[in-house]
């Protein structure tokens, strides 16, 4: 049967089949092909979006905003509403449903996604939770297809520091959807709970991937195709940095860890925003505070030739845009 996936909400990867994950990455390679070609499709004419950010953003505010502009639709960033203050949730989302023909939310909890998708009558997608953040995966996904000359079912992805932050989660859940061997490695008080593995684990008996975490840097790393990491500490988590910085510095990926996965064709991946120089504020307070200038990559790794950060970057707009346009699209 076809693919179709319009009016459907995409709050978490578990929710689409492993079909709908690939026509999606098929949809975005389509879309970055067409717009390198100066072929201007024009899929979401007259389509009004609105972009709710309770948190910050860079990347995934700007690639929705020129996603719907390239296609023809309309944006209303809103980050000082009236939402859960003075108005519920479900009130915001029967009103939202009303003008616009899709909502994108960034927030704290999953819960308000899925309540936000439960009432708006349109379309929900989540730019990230504290749990899941969906569309950074397919972005990861589209990057691994392009370099790495093998099926995704195929590809050794170890995810290194914090395996129970929002990234690692939904690399998990993407990677047991697509048949993946995903490693989570880091330290054992940071492992995800039992319930997410076990969770994780029966997507993977049907898909036929490999759903592992450990503390143990060896033999894991051996014959990644990816390493993967993010930062250590999480939007909402910043008094955490002393006790992460101490549990995570011997998960850093360093260009020795690189060279210890014996492939000379590895990629190096990160969601971004990164800490590998002391050039943002934060960077700079913590060099001042504990003496390190970097976190969980070297700027050696990050600029090196493995590092593929900002292909990955540019394909969160060609992969949002294929949500949009395969959920809201004409
Ligand atoms: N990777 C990512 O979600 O980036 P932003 O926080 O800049 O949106
Ligand atoms: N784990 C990070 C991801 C940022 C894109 C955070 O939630 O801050």
């Amino acid at each position: 049967m076809p693919v179709n996936l319009r009016g459907r909400h995409l709050l978490t990867l578990k929710d689409l089949s492993t079909e709908e994950i690939q026509y999606l990455l098929d949809l975005s390679l389509d879309l970055k092909q067409k717009k390198r070609a100066g072929i201007r499709t024009k899929l979401l004419d007259g389509k009004n979006v609105v972009l709710i950010f309770d948190k910050a953003s860079t990347r995934t505010r700007c690639a929705f905003e020129v996603a719907v502009y390239d296609e023809g639709g309309h944006v209303t960033f809103l980050s000082n509403s009236q939402m859960g203050k003075k108005e519920s949730l479900e009130d915001t989302a029967r009103v939202l449903g009303r003008y616009y023909d899709g909502i994108e939310y960034r927030g704290f909890s999953q819960d308000t996604a899925e309540l936000l998708a439960r009432h708006a009558g349109v379309p929900v997608w989540n730019g990230l939770t504290d749990t899941d953040h969906p569309t950074q995966i397919l972005a990861d996904f589209m990057t691994v297809r392009e370099h790495i000359r093998k099926p995704l079912e195929q590809v050794k992805l170890v995810f290194m520091g914090d395996t129970r932050n929002n990234m690692a989660n939904a690399m998990m859940i993407g990677a047991a959807k697509t048949g993946m061997h995903y490693l989570g490695v880091g330290p054992k008080e940071l492992h995800p709970a039992d319930g997410i593995m076990r969770e994780m684990r029966a997507i993977a008996e049907e898909t036929g991937a490999v759903i592992e975490c450990t503390e143990k840097i060896e033999p894991a790393i051996a014959d990644a195709d990816v390493v993967y990491t993010d930062v250590w500490v999480s939007m909402g988590e910043e008094s955490q940095f002393e006790k992460r910085i101490k549990l995570l510095s011997p998960y850093q990926v360093t260009m020795d860890l690189i060279k210890r996965t014996g492939n000379s064709e590895v990629i190096f991946m990160h969601c971004l925003p990164a800490f590998h120089d002391t050039e943002t504020e934060i960077g700079a307070e913590i060099a001042a505070k504990f003496g390190i200038t970097e976190m969980e990559v070297t700027d050696e790794v990050f600029r090196s030739k493995y590092s593929k950060v900002f292909d990955e970057a540019e394909n969160r707009m060609h992969t949002i845009k294929a949500v949009m346009v395969a959920t809201i699209g004409s």
